[in-house]
């Protein structure tokens, strides 16, 4: 029976560098993501160059009902789903108060509430399975607080302790999970959370690829946290350094400087 890598987000950045580099390694895909085009010719492209079977259903995970009916769909597909790379995520940048209240919402439910619930029905079905792995994208944001963008930073912060929670919690079901957190990359993450991009191009971002490579490498290992990169291994570990206090100034100067005026 073919066994499925379900990644959310596959459409673009991240998820579908992931999607490619499971791809090359002869994984055998279902791709989830809003924008459907994208999905069938990604889905033509990587069956075509790798020989896999690639599926793909697009979905607006913010949207609860829409994947109350995605679920209900696997469950009757039977598919052996035994990776699922939960990665489909947004930002917002800017003074809270001045956010669009749905945006807000819209992040919570696709960065948070879909990703947890995909957990738990996935989960169960990879217990069901005798086992399975699942890998959540944080970002090194997860490590501190993040004025002008508290949302996402926030929502981060929550995916790495579920993560690591889960982690320990599902061994015993012979399902591992990992917590990817990357730092900045270029993909179109900044132009969604409305974030200066031509100042951020001057940054040097890891590529959506690299990213991709060290994941596959850290996940065939297990690794708990996945971080690439030095750089961001030592941002992810700096704000251990400094006070509290110190600490939200300095990212809440960073982050105003790549706000929206
Ligand atoms: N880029 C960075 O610097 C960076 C750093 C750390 C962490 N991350 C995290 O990495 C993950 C991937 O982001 P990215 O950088 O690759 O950005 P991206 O290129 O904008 O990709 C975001 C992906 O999420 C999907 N998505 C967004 N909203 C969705 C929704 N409502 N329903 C279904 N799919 C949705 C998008 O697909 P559709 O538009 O087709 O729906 C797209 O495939 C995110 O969780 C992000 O927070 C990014």
């Amino acid at each position: 029976m073919t066994r499925y890598a379900l990644i959310t987000g596959a459409s673009s950045g991240i998820g579908l560098a992931l999607a490619e580099a499971l791809a090359r390694r002869g994984r055998s895909l279902i791709l989830v993501a809003r924008q459907r085009d994208q999905l069938e010719s990604i889905a033509i492209e990587l069956t075509q160059r790798f020989g896999v079977e690639v599926l793909f259903r697009a979905c607006d995970l913010g949207e609860p009902l829409r994947l109350s009916g995605f679920l209900l769909e696997l469950e009757e597909g039977e598919r052996q789903i035994d990776l699922l790379v939960n990665c489909a995520g947004m930002g917002t940048s800017g003074p809270f108060l001045a956010q669009d209240w749905m945006t807000e919402q819209d992040l919570i439910e696709v960065n948070i509430l879909a990703l947890t619930r995909l957990c738990h029905a996935l989960g169960n079905s990879m217990a069901l399975q005798g086992g399975g792995q699942i890998l959540n994208v944080a970002s090194v944001a997860a490590f501190q607080p993040g004025p002008w963008m508290s949302t996402y930073y926030a929502s981060k912060a929550y995916v790495l302790h579920f993560s690591e929670g889960l982690r320990e919690e599902l061994k015993s079901c012979g399902i591992k999970v990992s917590v990817l957190c990357p730092g900045p990359t270029r993909t179109a993450f900044f132009g969604t959370a409305q974030m200066d991009t031509v100042k951020l191009e001057r940054q040097q971002l890891m590529s959506p690829e690299e990213v991709a490579l060290h994941t596959v490498r850290a996940l065939a290992k297990n690794k708990a946290i996945i971080i690439p990169g030095r750089r961001n291994r030592w941002l992810a570990f700096s704000p251990r350094l400094s006070p509290r206090w110190l600490t939200r100034k300095i990212a809440g100067a960073i982050n105003k400087a790549y706000c929206p005026r």
